[in-house]
């Protein structure tokens, strides 16, 4: 698959999602091999008003790259002077939202909204492309409800437009992120697109990353959720579709490992207040499915010194080692493909 010059091949990548994938997070993706990471998203009102929370949102490193940044807004102007300010931080290409359902987005006319307003989203896209001498891409959902689809008539207008990809979440606004993402409708907008299409929705395995692929015919895919405590499912991914088997097997430790990593790195970029805080979120889902967990989580979110964090997971560790004796720690791939565990997962 190419964006513009940049060839990205067969493509797994890391979704955009607001608090999870900052700087921390898609250097972690990174490492374990996503091809292309994005920003969460950033009001281009707050850009263009250089609120320092958003720009901050738009900072990178080289390690991370190929880095696109998601903006979102309303109006025609705000979105092209945001992509222009976003564009000199010089990432890959610029993605804009027409998929949050969120109510403190899609409810102010940005977002999802926007699939009620196909002329004027892709005037905000034209707006966006005409701004930027970078590529510029959607990221969007079905429709608005099941009685509104819309996007394989939306498709050919953003494409007229300049748009150079499109990433496709299958669902409607109205499903929020309820019930299975819908592949059959994905393959619907592969058929009809002549930009790539990413296709996202549901990826929670390797093998789920395949079935995608093969199911959709799309030229990349999107993994969210299922990257959540799980950032091994790039590197198993990759492998599957290169190899045809997964060799990345993750235990405890590694998990462990990760979680550690990912604190230390939180705090780097975002100082040891905040890089502490925000990390609490993130305990569950790397321990997610170990014996006797809900106590270490607990005092996981308590502890205000991260350091003191970082004891409590190596000592947790360390009574891993003992639950591994008597074999009471399950499989994490067995568990991942527990379905009912796997909704637990939703964020
Ligand atoms: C916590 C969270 C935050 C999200 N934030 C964004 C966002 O900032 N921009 C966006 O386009 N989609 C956002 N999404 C949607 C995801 O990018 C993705 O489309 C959706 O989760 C479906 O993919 P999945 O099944 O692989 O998770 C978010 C999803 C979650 C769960």
């Amino acid at each position: 698959m190419k964006v513009g010059s940049l060839d990205i091949g067969q493509a797994i990548m890391l979704a955009p999602m607001e608090e999870v994938t900052d700087r921390s997070f898609r250097k972690i993706c990174k490492r374990f091999g996503a091809d292309v990471v994005y920003t969460e998203f950033i009001s281009a009102e707050a850009i263009r008003r250089q609120v320092d929370t958003s720009l901050r949102k738009m900072r990178f490193d080289d390690d991370e790259a190929p880095v696109v940044v998601q903006i979102f807004g309303n109006s025609q102007e705000a979105m092209a002077e945001a992509a222009v300010i976003a564009a000199s931080c010089s990432p890959a290409w610029i993605d804009i939202n027409f998929g949050c359902p969120a109510k403190k987005v899609a409810g102010k006319g940005a977002g999802a909204a926007l699939l009620k307003e196909p002329d004027k989203m892709v005037a905000i896209a034209a707006a966006v492309v005409r701004a930027v001498n970078l590529p510029v891409t959607v990221k969007t959902r079905l429709g608005w409800d099941r009685d509104s689809i819309n996007i394989v008539d939306i498709v050919p207008r953003l494409e007229d437009v300049g748009v150079q990809a499109l990433a496709i979440h299958g669902r409607t606004r109205s499903e929020m992120y309820r019930g299975v993402a819908d592949w059959e409708w994905i393959r619907k907008v592969t058929e009809k697109a002549r930009i790539p299409v990413i296709a996202n929705g549901d990826i929670w395995s390797a093998a789920d990353a395949r079935a995608m692929f093969a199911e959709t015919g799309a030229d990349a895919v999107m993994i969210g959720r299922g990257a959540i405590g799980n950032p091994f499912i790039f590197a198993q991914a990759r492998e599957l579709l290169d190899t045809g088997r997964v060799v990345t097997h993750p235990d405890y430790r590694d998990r462990i490992a990760v979680a550690v990593e990912h604190l230390k790195l939180s705090v780097e970029f975002k100082g040891e207040k905040y890089g502490s805080l925000e990390m609490r979120r993130h305990y569950s889902t790397y321990l997610k499915g170990l014996p006797r967990v809900s106590r270490v989580r607990d005092k996981l979110v308590r502890e205000p010194d991260w350091r003191n964090v970082i004891e409590i997971l190596q000592a947790y560790e360390v009574e891993c080692e003992g639950y591994e004796r008597e074999g009471k720690i399950r499989d994490y791939a067995e568990f991942l493909n527990d379905h009912s565990k796997r909704l637990t997962l939703n964020y």
